[in-house]
């Protein structure tokens, strides 16, 4: 039986030094069910459990596999959330995202009950994550993707959060419903050149989570059907790609509504989200 602080050691030595050492230590984290990295730091002097399941799980590691898809789980804003290779592990940005949303919802508060649509819900990290912040929302959830609805409906339990997924295309099964809204969010795909991602989110992430004609083809898609799904106003947060400010802004600008939008930009400077009120 080997020490946590042995098998550590030697597991750094022989990491793939393309690797973090932060995904190392979340597998040891992991493995020894552990909460969290301090937590590692106070036991090394304990034995690793499951120590060949351990060296397993090492060897995917160093081949490139996400750590989140070898532990199944992933952080998002403290919450543990199950993913797996059918949905994209949710980013820091995003993380950045509900924030927002959080804030600009708390600004608004009037304890009355309120709709809002997460439109590519992916693990439904951010649709769990609001109705779980605000329970008077009635939130739904859309996904075009069965499997990813799959792990979004397994996370709602796992949380104890009513959120009304739906499976189609962008706000298509939403319409269908005559459901109307006064929050839509999504991180929708917006890569339009593949070539820019790096190779392990490409080899081992959903490509329907990824990829989009031109890069802005959800933008797009949601905007021309927006109108049907609010009734008086309605507000939008978008994560977009670093790139696509001038782009979104022409079509922005366009929109047959009353349109007041702004961007922002992520903790690295990005621009990387898109807010916009329209009023009829
Ligand atoms: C970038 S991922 C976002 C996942 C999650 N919301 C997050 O932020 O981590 C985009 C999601 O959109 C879904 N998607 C792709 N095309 C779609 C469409 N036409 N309608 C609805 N969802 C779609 C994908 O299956 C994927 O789960």
């Amino acid at each position: 039986m080997a020490k946590i602080r042995d098998v550590y050691e030697q597991a750094r030595k022989e990491l793939n030094p393309n690797i973090s050492a932060a995904s190392l230590r979340l597998l040891m984290v992991e493995t020894n069910n552990f909460k969290n990295y301090a937590d590692l730091d106070h036991n090394l002097e304990k034995e690793q459990q499951n120590e060949d399941i351990f060296w397993k799980m090492f060897a995917s590691l160093n081949k490139g596999v996400p750590v989140q898809y070898i532990v199944n789980n992933a952080n998002f804003l403290g919450e543990d959330f199950h993913v797996d290779s059918r949905v994209l592990i949710p980013r820091p940005e995003t993380e950045e995202l509900v924030e927002q949303v959080y804030r600009d919802l708390l600004f608004n508060y009037r304890d009355e009950p309120f709709t809002l649509v997460d439109l590519g819900t992916g693990s439904g990290v951010i649709a769990i994550s609001i109705a779980k912040r605000f329970p008077n929302a009635k939130v739904y959830a859309v996904d075009i993707d069965y499997d990813a609805l799959k792990v979004a409906r397994f996370n709602a339990r796992r949380h104890e959060v009513d959120v009304q997924f739906l499976i189609g295309d962008m706000l298509k099964p939403l319409i269908q419903q005559g459901v109307k809204f006064d929050y839509i969010i999504s991180n929708p795909p917006y890569i339009g050149n593949l070539e820019e991602i790096e190779e392990n989110v490409f080899k081992y992430e959903p490509l329907i989570a990824l990829e989009a004609k031109e890069g802005t083809e959800f933008y797009e898609k949601i905007f021309a059907d927006v109108n049907e799904v609010f009734d008086e106003q309605v507000k939008i947060y978008f994560e977009i790609g670093y790139d696509q400010k001038k782009k979104l802004t022409k079509f922005v600008e366009k929109l047959p509504f009353q349109t007041k939008f702004n961007f922002s930009r992520d903790l690295q400077g990005k621009d990387r989200y898109l807010f916009v009120s329209l009023k009829k």
